[in-house]
């Protein structure tokens, strides 16, 4: 059998390598990290988010910090003035949101609500995270709601929506770093679909 290892330790991108082995091709996918272990990409990420009294701009702000150790910038803006179409020009977005009223999606998160109807969405990956509180009957139903128009815009959930109760705590924050590396090898998976 050959030696399939690599000894290159900081490539740029993920590749598939064909050998020839044992008279058939074998596909070998090699992972391919940079020397911090974390991955190498180019790809523009968005993060959204909406916050009255902080936890949710906290919440936006380490998600930003996470995914810069991984290797990944993400631009962070606050909802209310955000410019919807700039999510044309993201390979992914985050939105990041607390619940309000009767659990309904923040007044300030309205018309970016209202304008996603008007972009085309299709095969755009997004993923949803936010604080609010079990303490109310419809927890944290606002991500629930942009996951329902996003999925029915043709947007491609990268993972789970990530509902945390009031201040995140150490759970919460692996839950959020596992989040980030999902959403990573989500577009990496999406990108290898592309070639
Ligand atoms: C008047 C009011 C209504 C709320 N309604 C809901 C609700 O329906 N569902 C829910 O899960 N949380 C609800 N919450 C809790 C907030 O979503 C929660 O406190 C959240 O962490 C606030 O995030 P922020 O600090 O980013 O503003 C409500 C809070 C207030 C003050």
């Amino acid at each position: 059998m050959g030696d399939t290892r690599l000894t290159t330790t900081n490539v740029l991108s993920n590749h598939f390598l064909v050998a020839k082995q044992c008279e058939a091709f074998v596909y070998v996918k090699i992972k391919l990290v940079n020397t911090n272990g974390g991955f190498v990409m180019s790809k523009k990420i968005g993060i959204v988010y909406a916050s009255m009294s902080g936890r949710n701009q906290r919440v936006a702000e380490y998600l930003q910090a996470q995914l810069a150790k991984m290797g990944q910038p993400a631009t962070l803006d606050e909802i209310s003035q955000f410019d919807s179409q700039k999510l044309l020009e993201d390979d992914a977005f985050i939105v990041v949101s607390y619940t309000y009223h009767d659990g309904q999606v923040p007044d300030e998160a309205l018309d970016f609500f209202d304008d996603l109807q008007t972009l085309d969405l299709t095969g755009k990956v997004y993923a949803l995270a936010g604080s609010s509180s079990i303490e109310h009957e419809h927890f944290g139903r606002a991500l629930d709601y942009l996951d329902q128009q996003l999925a029915h815009l043709g947007a491609l959930r990268a993972t789970a929506v990530l509902k945390i109760n009031l201040d995140a705590d150490r759970a919460d924050l692996a839950r959020l770093d596992a989040f980030c590396r999902q959403l990573i090898d989500f577009m990496a998976f999406q990108q290898q679909q592309l070639v």
